[in-house]
């Protein structure tokens, strides 16, 4: 078996509901995942949960329970929102996984053994209440630090220290030598930025047990366990072990339960991340993989962050998008759509409800929905619903729109797809309205103009619904079943003009997306 195309996304904190941040992430590894496989390629498509850490071990034991019993509480409720989104993830890692844990233990060996760690006292200045660490920086112009930090006392700690020193010259290098390491480019820039101005300082990879023990001991020290970010990182590669990926074993020398499968997954194609975290994967990732000897992930796909009504979304103020309540109201693939429409990957984009209600108007029931509709009703009135023969009129434009959406995808395009698909919906749309359907069905005369219509009509409809598979599942199929096909649109191929066959029976004609009095 050759190896998959392998893309993750970051794994949520478990502590707090999933919203549009998380929910906008996974939708888009999850287009990009299903559009692999409409390509052709075998996918294999990774998200999940991050359970470990302070703040984890404080919400569990303000419920009375133990953190344990609170992770399998939450991950309950965030495995059914990814089920609410239509993700086609093939695994779900949570940290707390037995798989995930001795993995990350048999790295820490691996580590420590090479000479990678180094034990040291650390004084610094500690806020108890934000459980962190303060600077220099963190001081205001008096002096004094802000208030939000609570009590701050001058500590001393020992702890495990990864070297970083060497590491920062060819991490430069190799990210200079591969634009597309990082994207977009402006964050790339910002990493080589930081990377050339600044000396990194090594990484503190554990926490005293006296001072959070939810997490995984560290092997060779009982008194510590692994912080979160090394533990969170590796989910990346220890779910790949659990698959049986030949790289990661060997680079480990793990040899961890009873594996089942050998799927060869490392190196991943695109971690998924947000724009607040490109540094821990651009900069120390990158490093833990060298000193592990695994290969780069080719890409880290860095999206902007999502607003309401040009504020941050906050639960404490109020100012949340409920993606489950919207998915329930409007239909998850209109849900799917805006996030994807509305916002390129990378800059930061602003939800509001005008908006969202705006594009489902105009784009999903007034476009699309449209389209379809009355492409197939009329073909059901005037045509018992029996696809006349063949005609190209619209060839030439669904070429364009299949071209330009394959290669749009095969760069992780996926606003620009959309528009190039909406090319040929409105293109359709303008067609129905210059042919006039209803007016040449009222003269026996134009009977096989009526012909060519239609069958460009509804060959239009197929070729969308095969376009539209990787980003709106749930319509594409929809759109497949009232053509009459079986099957399911999800094999880009298919989307080359022909497919109709004359003949061919469609099925019922329903409205896709209902319009709403708004
Ligand atoms: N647990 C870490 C990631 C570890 S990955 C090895 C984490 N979790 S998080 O729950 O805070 O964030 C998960 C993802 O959601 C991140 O990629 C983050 O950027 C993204 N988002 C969180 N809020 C967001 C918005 N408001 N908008 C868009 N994405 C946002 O970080």
């Amino acid at each position: 078996m050759s190896k998959r195309f392998y893309i993750t996304t970051a794994i949520d904190y478990v502590n707090g509901q999933p919203h549009l941040g998380h929910a906008y992430e996974k939708i888009i590894a999850d287009v990009i995942a299903r559009a692999r496989r409409s390509l052709g390629q075998e996918v294999f498509f990774l998200t999940g949960l991050d359970e470990h850490g302070q703040k984890v071990q404080q919400a569990a034991i303000a419920e009375g329970k133990t953190p344990q019993a609170y992770c399998d509480e939450l991950a309950a409720d965030w495995t059914s929102f990814a089920k609410s989104l239509g993700l086609t993830n093939d695994d779900f890692v949570r940290t707390t996984d037995q798989r995930h844990k001795e993995f990350v233990q048999a790295i820490l060996t691996r580590l420590n053994d090479a000479g990678h760690f180094y034990k040291a006292t650390y004084t610094g200045f500690y806020s108890a209440k934000e459980e962190t660490f303060l600077t220099q920086k963190d001081r205001r112009p008096d002096g004094t630090f802000d208030p939000i930090y609570g009590e701050v006392v001058e500590l001393k700690e020992d702890n495990y220290y990864f070297r970083l020193g060497a590491q920062q010259q060819w991490l430069i290098d190799y990210i200079g030598a591969n634009p597309d390491f990082i994207a977009p480019s402006y964050r790339r820039n910002e990493i080589l930025g930081f990377l050339k101005n600044n000396t990194l300082e090594d990484l503190c990879i554990s926490r005293p047990i006296s001072r959070l023990n939810w997490g995984i001991p560290i092997p060779f020290d009982p008194n510590f366990v692994t912080y979160v970010w090394f533990d969170a990182l590796v989910n990346y590669i220890s779910i790949a072990a659990a698959h049986g990926d030949k790289a990661v074993l060997a680079a480990t020398k793990s040899e961890i339960g009873n594996r089942k499968s050998e799927i060869e997954l490392w190196p991943a194609d695109i971690h998924v991340i947000g724009k607040d975290i490109v540094k821990f994967h651009a900069v120390y990732w990158p490093i833990m993989l060298k000193a592990m000897g695994l290969a780069l992930p080719k890409q880290i796909l860095a999206h902007g962050f999502w607003q309401k009504d040009g504020a941050r979304i906050s639960k404490s103020t109020g100012n949340v998008v409920e993606p489950v309540a919207i998915i329930n109201e409007w239909g998850v693939d209109a849900f799917r759509f805006y996030v994807l429409r509305e916002l390129d990957i990378g800059p930061d984009g602003n939800w509001t409800e005008a908006g969202f209600k705006s594009r489902y108007q105009a784009e999903l029931a007034n476009g699309l929905g449209n389209l379809v509709n009355r492409s197939l009703s009329m073909l059901k009135r005037y045509r018992n619903g029996i696809v006349p023969a063949r005609s190209n009129e619209l060839a030439a434009d669904a070429a364009k729109a299949a071209d330009e959406t394959r290669a749009l995808l095969k760069q992780s395009q996926l606003q620009a797809a959309l528009q190039s698909i909406w090319g040929l919906v409105n293109r359709a749309n303008q067609y129905v309205d210059q042919t006039a359907p209803f007016k040449l069905a009222k003269d026996p005369s134009q009977s096989q103009r009526l012909d060519e219509v239609l069958y460009n009509l509804a060959e239009t409809c197929r070729v969308l619904a095969v376009l539209l598979w990787p980003f709106l599942p749930g319509t594409a199929t929809k759109i497949y079943a009232q053509l009459g096909l079986a099957g399911s649109p999800d094999k880009l191929p298919a989307a080359t003009w022909g497919g109709l066959q004359a003949g061919q029976v469609i099925g019922e004609p329903a409205p896709l997306f209902p319009r709403k009095d708004i």
